[in-house]
């Protein structure tokens, strides 16, 4: 169930609610509400911070007592960190420290909007405290057998914003749900999420949301000429989807096409992965994941441009019907490509989206794919790569990035390792052979299938799955670039080509 989020002007000593959560800044500095809760326990709070050695830095949390003088049950005082130093990020974290400390009871309220310095939006922080929360306090409990759900459902938030706080808390909340459709959809387990149960899932998710979904199978998929997702589904009993979705308000001021790489789970194909390999292959379909939950808020936050999705999924299996080291490929576009190593498979399906995207003529195309391992050498597990054709676009994106607090990090596509993709027998061949440099030969692959559109590509090999909690990151599925996405299509603006 999700948290509901309401704004109230209602004091912080009188407010009612099972926790209230105040914050300080460094130094011990007292944010607002928090003179409430030092009156309530006789002007000892000072001294108790002293005695325990907390001094409000950004991640620390003090329970102390309420001494049965408030509204409130309980009190937790947040470490904020130096008060002019507090981001957005940092009140998301805020935000989730909040939901795990109030993890045993039903309701909690804070203060934290109001103590923030002006030159932070209202509505932003609002919006940033309610993803802080729904997100610190997401749990994957679905085959747990001994679930200990948090029991919060409530957030009171005491400010005197009024309406745009509660807007932002609105718009927070929804932004929430998204991500974590996409966290369930990629933590849940490969068995139960085949290209055509993924398919009806994302279906049943764009219900009602303002948006026209079109689902092709294999036979229709096979008439589209889509070479790549027929050429990588073939190893699998499950058989591929192809997934559009169109948002198209009216009087649409730019188009986008957004691409995200479904494979539902990856082995490599005949060139096989190890065992320790294949262990988070479950979480290969991220990027299709992202899309979808995008798209699902469009119309609700009266995002003003044409979005079009496109999901290749698949499975990625060996068998005796499974292309071969070898094989050639024809994609959509006619271009044709010997595929030397299988487990290159997210590209020859993202050659056919990329494709048919562009034949739309989009202003811009993003797409978002668990790529390469070599991008998390490259970058970590935190941090996306960001490639592109167009470097107007790829500064939009790395803009909205950083707005939402997703850390993406550009990476170049030289044109000198462009012969490092000639095939003897095709137009082009799938792996470079070398051992280097992976994550951008994958991008200079995408690349000749983009036709000249301005292109930003998302490599999310590391971001997409957390391997421990961060915050309000939680172990598992991210829902890494939902956020991005969303901000994307809403500030757009047509780069020049
Ligand atoms: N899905 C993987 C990439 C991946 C690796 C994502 C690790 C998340 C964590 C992709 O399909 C793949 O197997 N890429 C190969 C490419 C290689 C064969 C050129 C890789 O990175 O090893
Ligand atoms: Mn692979
Ligand atoms: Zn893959």
């Amino acid at each position: 169930m999700s948290i509901t989020f309401r704004a109230t002007k209602t004091d912080a000593g009188r407010v009612k609610a099972d926790l209230l959560a105040v914050p300080v800044f460094s130094g011990r500095a007292l944010g607002a509400g928090a003179a409430a809760v030092d009156e309530a326990l006789g002007g000892t709070l000072a001294g108790f911070m002293e005695e325990v050695g907390f001094d409000g830095s950004p991640g620390e949390a003090l329970a102390v007592p309420a001494g049965g003088r408030l509204g409130a049950k309980a009190v937790v005082l947040l470490g904020m960190g130096e008060r002019d130093q507090v981001g957005l990020d940092g009140v998301r974290n805020a935000g989730a420290t909040l939901a795990r400390r109030a993890s045993k009871v039903q309701s909690a309220a804070t203060t934290l909007v109001d103590a923030l310095p002006d030159s932070l939006d209202r509505a932003a922080v609002a919006q940033a405290l309610a993803e802080g929360v729904a997100l610190g306090s997401y749990q994957f409990l679905k085959y747990k057998g001994d679930a200990k759900a948090s029991k919060l459902a409530r957030v009171t938030v005491i400010t005197q914003g009024g309406a745009s706080v509660q807007a932002g808390l609105d718009r927070g909340a929804r932004v929430s749900d998204a991500v974590t459709w996409a966290r369930d959809a990629v933590n849940e387990p490969s068995a139960a999420k085949s290209p055509a149960a993924l398919a009806d899932a994302i279906r049943k998710l764009l219900r009602g949301k303002g948006v026209t979904v079109k689902v092709l199978d294999r036979t229709q998929i096979l008439r589209e000429r889509m070479g790549g997702v027929a050429g990588v589904a073939q190893g699998s009993d499950q058989e591929p989807r192809f997934v559009q979705v169109t948002y198209a308000p009216a009087g649409a001021r730019g188009s986008i096409a957004l691409v995200g790489k479904g494979v539902v789970f990856d082995s490599g194909g005949l060139s096989i992965k190890t065992a320790g390999g294949m262990e988070t292959m479950k979480t290969d379909m991220s990027g299709a994941a992202a899309v979808a939950a995008a798209m699902s808020v469009l119309s609700d936050l009266g995002v003003k441009n044409k979005v079009v999705a496109y999901l290749p999924l698949v499975e990625n299996m060996p068998s005796g019907h499974a292309i071969r080291p070898g094989d050639v490929l024809t994609i959509r576009n006619g271009k044709t490509v010997e595929v030397l190593n299988t487990d290159a498979e997210g590209r020859l399906i993202l050659a056919d989206a990329l494709s048919l995207a562009y034949e739309a003529k989009p202003d811009a195309i993003i797409d978002l794919a668990t790529l390469t391992g070599a991008c998390v050498v490259a970058l970590g597990e935190k941090v996306a790569g960001l490639m592109g054709n167009n470097d107007e676009w790829i500064t939009q994106v790395r803009g909205a990035a950083d707005r939402v607090g997703e850390s993406v990090w550009p990476l170049p596509l030289p044109q000198e390792y462009r012969k490092l993709l000639d095939s003897e027998v095709a137009d082009v061949k799938n792996v470079s052979g070398g051992g280097y440099g992976g994550a951008l030969t994958a991008g200079l692959f995408l690349k000749e299938f983009t036709n000249g559109v301005p292109w930003a590509h998302l490599d999310i090999a590391g971001p997409a799955r957390a391997s421990s909690d961060d915050g309000y990151v939680v172990k598992g599925g991210t829902g890494f670039g939902v956020r991005t996405l969303i901000e994307l299509v809403t500030t757009f603006s047509k780069p020049s080509s």
